[in-house]
C-alpha cells in the first residue's frame, strides 16, 4: 500500500518503479515458481523460477530485462527499433549539424579519448554518420553496425574521404550477426541511450568481444546531481519522443549486471557525461 502511493514519486525522481509485481509477471510468463522469500516487510522479494530452459534467479531489483533472459526483443523493442531507425534515417542529413554543439558542450575530447584506446579488430556500436572514424589508430581494422541506413551511408562517405578501410553495415545492437569472442575492442559512443534494450546491447557487447578484450564507452547518462536530474527528467519525454534518446540511462548498471570488470569510471559535465572501461575476464 505505502510502495503504491510513493512509487509515482520515486519513479519522477529516480526512474525505478517500487511496486513492481515480479512475481504475478513471472507466473503470467508461465514460470514454475520454486520458492519465494519475502525480506524487508515483503518490500524485496528473492524469486527462483524455472523456465523450459532452465532456472533462473531474480530479486525485485534486478528485474529490468529479467523476464526477457532469453535474448529475444519484445513486440514492444522491436516496434521501438523500427520507430529509432526512422527517426535517424529521417534525420541523417542534419545530424552533424546537431551534435557538433553537443560535441561543444559535453563531449570534449571524448571521441579521440575512447578511440585512441582502441585495438586489433574494433566493433563499433550504433556508428552513425561515423564520427569516430577520424581518431582510430591506423593499425585497427574497424567493422562499424547501425540500424539507419541513412546515417550508415554517411559513415561510407566519411570512411572513403578518410581513406579508411572499414566494414560498415547495417545491423542491430540488441542481435549481433558476429560470432562470440570475435572482436578484441567493442565502442560505443552516444549510442546506448537511444537502443531501445540497452541491457541487451550490453549483453551482445560482451558476447562479441574475446576474452580479455576491452569496452569503451561515451555516453550520457542519468545525473546523480539531484537539480540536473529533475531538468533531465522534466525533458526526458520530450527527447524520448522526439529523437528516440534517453536521458536517463546508466550503462554502468548494465555493465556491472554483465559481470565485466570496471577498470575505468569518470564523470564530467554535472554527472551527466560518462567514460567507462571495462574488459571481459580472461576465460569468460
Ligand atoms: C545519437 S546517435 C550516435 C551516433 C554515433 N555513435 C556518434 O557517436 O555520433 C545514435 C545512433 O544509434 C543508432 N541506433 C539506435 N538504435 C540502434 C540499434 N538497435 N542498433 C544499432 N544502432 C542503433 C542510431 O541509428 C544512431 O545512428
Amino acid at each position: 500500500m505505502m510502495t503504491d502511493i510513493l512509487d509515482p514519486l520515486v519513479f519522477w525522481v529516480y526512474g525505478a518503479h517500487i511496486n513492481r509485481r515480479t512475481l504475478d509477471k513471472a507466473d503470467r510468463a508461465g514460470l514454475v515458481i520454486e520458492h519465494v522469500e519475502a525480506r524487508w516487510n515483503g518490500m524485496v522479494q528473492c524469486i527462483v523460477a524455472q523456465p523450459k530452459g532452465g532456472r533462473v534467479t531474480m530479486s525485485e531489483h534486478e528485474r529490468a530485462g529479467t523476464l526477457q533472459e532469453q535474448g529475444k526483443p519484445s513486440h514492444r523493442e522491436e516496434g521501438e527499433t523500427k520507430r529509432v531507425q526512422r527517426i535517424y534515417d529521417r534525420n541523417a542529413s542534419r545530424y552533424d549539424t546537431v551534435i557538433r554543439i553537443m560535441e561543444r558542450l559535453l563531449v570534449g575530447d571524448g571521441r579521440a579519448w575512447a578511440c585512441g584506446q582502441a585495438h586489433g579488430d574494433v566493433l563499433e556500436i550504433a556508428i552513425g554518420t561515423g564520427r569516430n572514424l577520424p581518431f582510430y589508430p591506423e593499425n585497427v581494422r574497424v567493422t562499424g553496425i547501425d540500424v539507419s541506413l541513412a546515417m550508415l551511408a554517411r559513415a561510407r562517405e566519411r570512411a572513403a574521404a578518410l581513406g579508411r578501410d572499414a566494414d560498415l553495415r547495417v545491423g542491430n545492437a540488441q542481435a549481433l550477426e558476429f560470432p562470440n569472442d570475435r572482436f578484441d575492442t567493442v565502442v560505443c559512443t552516444l549510442g546506448l541511450c537511444t537502443i531501445p534494450d540497452d541491457r541487451q546491447a550490453i549483453a551482445e557487447m560482451k558476447r562479441v568481444l574475446r576474452p580479455g578484450g576491452t569496452l569503451l564507452l561515451l555516453e550520457h547518462v542519468r545525473s546523480p546531481v539531484l537539480p540536473v536530474r529533475l531538468v533531465q527528467r522534466l525533458l526526458a519525454p520530450l527527447f524520448l519522443r522526439c529523437e528516440g534518446d534517453h536521458l536517463l540511462r546508466e550503462p554502468l548498471t548494465g555493465v556491472r549486471a554483465e559481470g565485466l570488470a570496471v577498470e575505468r569510471l569518470e564523470r564530467s559535465k554535472f554527472g551527466i557525461m560518462e567514460r567507462l572501461i571495462a574488459r571481459k575476464a580472461e576465460g569468460a
